[in-house]
């Protein structure tokens, strides 16, 4: 079932409008039209009680703050870092937003932060879409996303995005939510459990921005690849990670072929929520909101989007591929054909 109500105004009067969908068990999520983003998401602990697994606020234009950490919104056309801001593809050179340092960050943020239009819902599924024109902030050809999200009866979360544009271009978008499966926001994430599927991560520099290099996981910090606490080895000096900011990496999945493969498993033990997290893109960035102030008060229900609340799981291409497609698995929008990536968000408890 999906029900639509009003989210409220941004400071410029655009109606933000959320759509509700939920399923035969009563699990639901709540999508807003401000980036086609997850504003809530209820899904059952071990004893049956609905809880809220993400991060977010109770007000549209809180969303719109970069540094409030792109909540639950999807993040185009091209998500993460792009070093000096330019990249050069099929032999011209785009010049993208510096909106961070002397980079870009998901892309200057445009895709996040402006409403979307909705063009479908079914009875478990809401489709919202958006135009980009040719050279929006820098990025080439007339391009379209569509972003279905689907809940389904068994507490499976599926993001289906697809591009459409008239020229040869690039995408890599993602989902930038913040999970934090105790329900509480106030319970920082570092005592959740977590297993991510690789063996090797994006070196990157003291701006965070990638060299090209791959590291090698097994005996660092940054190693998941079997379950443990978050905040066992979150502290540990180490050459990729920035001190107190803790993991905001991308992992390379084992996986290179592009299709729906496990990715990550993130554990809550005391309440027994699981997310499994499935993908068809090589990366994963784990983020901790490490970036995020330690006092803010905003938050849905005066609950806190905080420094280390909540665990970002962001699927895509490795950071920066643009620079870097001689090595790193990436493929591109071709002109006239539909470009497709899936990433399913699986919840269970045990
Ligand atoms: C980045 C973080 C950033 C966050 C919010 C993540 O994808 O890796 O460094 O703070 O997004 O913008």
């Amino acid at each position: 079932m999906v029900e639509k109500t009003l989210f409220g105004t941004l400071a410029d009067s655009t109606q933000i409008d959320l759509y509700r969908i939920t399923n035969k068990r009563g699990a639901f999520v709540t999508l807003q039209t401000l980036g086609a983003g997850i504003q809530s998401l209820y899904v059952p602990d071990r004893n049956g009680v609905l809880a809220d697994v993400v991060l977010g606020f109770d007000n549209p234009q809180d969303y719109t703050n970069p540094d409030y950490g792109y909540q639950g919104l999807v993040v185009g056309r091209w998500a993460n870092r792009i070093r000096d801001a330019k990249f050069t593809f099929n032999a011209k050179e785009y010049s993208t937003p510096m909106n961070q340092g002397q980079w870009t960050l998901h892309s200057g943020g445009r895709f996040s932060f402006t409403p979307w239009e909705v063009e479908q819902t079914g009875d478990d599924f809401v489709t919202f879409k958006r135009f980009s024109p040719d050279m929006e902030d820098g990025f080439g050809g007339n391009f379209t996303m569509w972003v279905k999200y689907t809940f389904t009866d068994d507490n499976i979360l599926r993001i289906e995005y697809t591009v459409l544009a008239d020229e040869d271009t690039v995408a890599n978008p993602t989902n930038h939510a913040y999970f934090n499966l105790s329900g509480n926001p106030e319970e920082t994430v570092e005592g959740h459990y977590l297993k991510i599927n690789a063996d090797l991560f994006t070196e990157t520099d003291d701006d965070q921005l990638t060299t090209g290099e791959l590291g090698e996981l097994k005996g660092t910090m940054m190693d998941f690849s079997v379950s443990h606490k978050i905040g066992e080895k979150i502290d540990e000096p180490f050459r990729a990670i920035i001190d107190g900011i803790g993991y905001d990496n991308n992992y390379c999945l084992r996986q290179k072929d592009f299709t729906l493969q496990q990715a990550a498993v993130l554990e809550h033990k005391e309440s027994g929520r699981k997310m499994e997290v499935y993908t068809d893109l090589p990366g994963i960035q784990l983020y901790c909101g490490g970036w995020l102030s330690k006092d803010y008060t905003a938050g849905k229900e005066n609950g806190a989007v905080k420094y280390r609340r909540g665990a970002a799981l962001e699927t895509q291409f490795y950071p920066d591929s643009l620079h870097h497609s001689d090595k790193f698995p990436v493929k591109f929008v071709k002109a006239g054909e539909p470009f497709k990536t899936v990433t399913e968000f699986r919840f269970s408890a045990e």
